[in-house]
């Protein structure tokens, strides 16, 4: 038979796993994908496979269980061919035709769960399993206590247990070729979403200036976009804020009318063949940036400026919050946000965490098969150290993570004015926040979602543009 290079991935993914398995001494990992979630009555949710799951395996049906051996043989459980179920909820792949299409060694159907693990987990040393996957400890509880129970015919049970939650998450926070040309992927058909979004509303203001936009006719030509393009749909739920609802950090998009001399925040991303992008474009609703929107704007673009100079491997991830928090907190001075009188230089509104009034959000994450993807922040290596928290106080803790090229990371400073005495009227309700992804690369770092333009000049020549 030939060889299907498309599954090298994942067979590379799991020799992987079978070599920490036995780096460690020995042992078995289970890894199940997601639950099928019940949305009402006999409604689900739409099924999305678990993460870790499909990294291992690029299988997408429910109720399926990977078994890793730390020898690399590799056991799928899967749901069994079913003619009347078939019917209704479509193809199943089956245990007869998985290893041959997944690569795995053999296959078993689920009503042989239990059976299949109880004889795969005796006389194995360990047990890994990523530990945060909710009910399945108690699963593993229950095959653990009939291994025990067959202590008398000479079958030992695994003394120790591991989670392979942290394992999983090292190998994701480095991305290969083929995953970063489908994030680049994702990020164009995302890109293009913001664009024909730009183009939507200009062409509406400019057939009526005196109209109003839902912000849900906006999300809607976002799904479209994705859609048609092949996305799964979005990432995580499309952010379309009209005006002051830009300074609800989490607003989705609602019923909202976006109002020429407004502007509109959209945070949206899709997700393509499992992996997410996530972008947030701050343009005004019929073309133009008033005076004041176009100064807040200005000082968020730079702010992002600063942050992708700090993005290259070396720097450290928090380098980037750092490095944008500074251009934030001298344009509020700049502006008037911040009070000089009472808040002091730029150094003394960074220390006292007085900034945070305007931006109280962090500058980037992780990002891959999950919007916020797996990895540690922290730097495993290096012993805590004295450093500034959240709230302008000081805690210890180990350093921020060193970036290494293959990461990928969101960076993403905003301003949210919110009315308030003290700060100046123009810009009450202006919320505004400018999101790309990079690639980390031997270099610096590249931004892959800039399909949709940013520098503000650009963002009105698009909107005149417009058809
Ligand atoms: N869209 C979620 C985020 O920006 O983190
Ligand atoms: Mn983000
Ligand atoms: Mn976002």
């Amino acid at each position: 038979m030939q060889r299907d290079s498309s599954l090298d991935p994942f067979r590379a993914r799991r020799a992987r796993i079978a070599a920490t398995l036995q780096a460690a001494g020995g042992g078995i990992a289970i890894v199940p994908t997601a639950p099928e979630r019940q949305r009402n009555a006999d409604s689900d949710h739409p099924y999305r496979h678990g993460s870790d799951f499909h990294y291992l395996t690029g299988f997408g049906e429910p109720g399926a269980w990977l078994v890793v051996e730390a020898d690399g043989h590799t056991t799928l459980l899967c749901r069994p061919k079913d003619a009347e179920r078939e019917i209704w909820d479509g193809f199943r792949l089956g245990p007869d035709a998985a290893p041959s299409v997944l690569g795995v060694n053999e296959a078993f159907p689920l009503d042989r769960l239990d059976e299949v693990m109880v004889g795969k987990l005796g006389g194995q040393p360990a047990v890994w399993q990523p530990a945060a996957t909710p009910g399945l400890q108690a699963q593993l509880d229950g095959w653990l206590e009939r291994v025990r129970a067959k202590a008398r015919q000479g079958i030992e049970a695994p003394r120790t247990l591991h989670d392979l939650g942290p394992v999983l998450a090292e190998m994701r926070l480095f991305k290969d070729a083929g995953e970063i040309a489908t994030m680049r992927r994702a990020a164009a058909i995302s890109a293009g979403a913001h664009v024909r979004a730009m183009r939507f509303c200009a062409a509406r203001f400019r057939q009526d200036a005196n109209a109003g936009v839902p912000e849900y006719e906006i999300e809607a030509e976002l799904l479209h976009e994705f859609r048609r393009h092949g996305a799964e749909g979005p990432a995580y739920g499309s952010i379309v804020a009209a005006g002051a609802n830009a300074c609800v950090l989490h607003y989705a998009a609602g019923r909202t009318e976006l109002k020429a001399g407004e502007l509109c925040l959209i945070d949206a991303g899709c997700e393509l063949d499992g992996y997410a992008s996530d972008i947030t474009r701050t343009f005004p609703a019929d073309g133009r940036f008033t005076p004041a929107q176009r100064e807040l704007y200005d000082i968020v673009a730079a702010a992002q400026r600063a942050a992708i100079d700090a993005t290259r491997p070396g720097a450290r991830q928090r380098d980037a919050h750092a490095a944008a928090v500074s251009v934030l907190a001298q344009g509020m001075l700049d502006t008037g946000l911040l009070d000089r009188a009472k808040v002091g230089d730029v150094d003394a509104a960074i220390e006292s965490s007085a900034y945070r009034a305007f931006y109280m959000h962090g500058t980037g994450h992780w990002i891959g098969r999950d919007v916020h993807d797996v990895g540690d922040y922290l730097s495993a290596g290096e012993a805590p150290v004295e450093q500034p928290d959240w709230q302008g106080g000081r805690v210890v803790k180990k350093p921020s993570r060193k970036l290494e090229p293959g990461m990928v990371v969101t960076i993403e400073p905003g301003l949210y004015v919110r009315p308030a005495e003290g700060v100046p009227e123009r810009y009450w309700n202006i919320g505004i926040r400018i999101e790309d992804d990079a690639v980390v690369t031997a270099g610096g770092c590249e931004l892959i979602s800039r399909g949709a333009p940013v520098d503000a000049a650009e963002i009105e020549a698009l909107m005149s543009d417009a058809p």
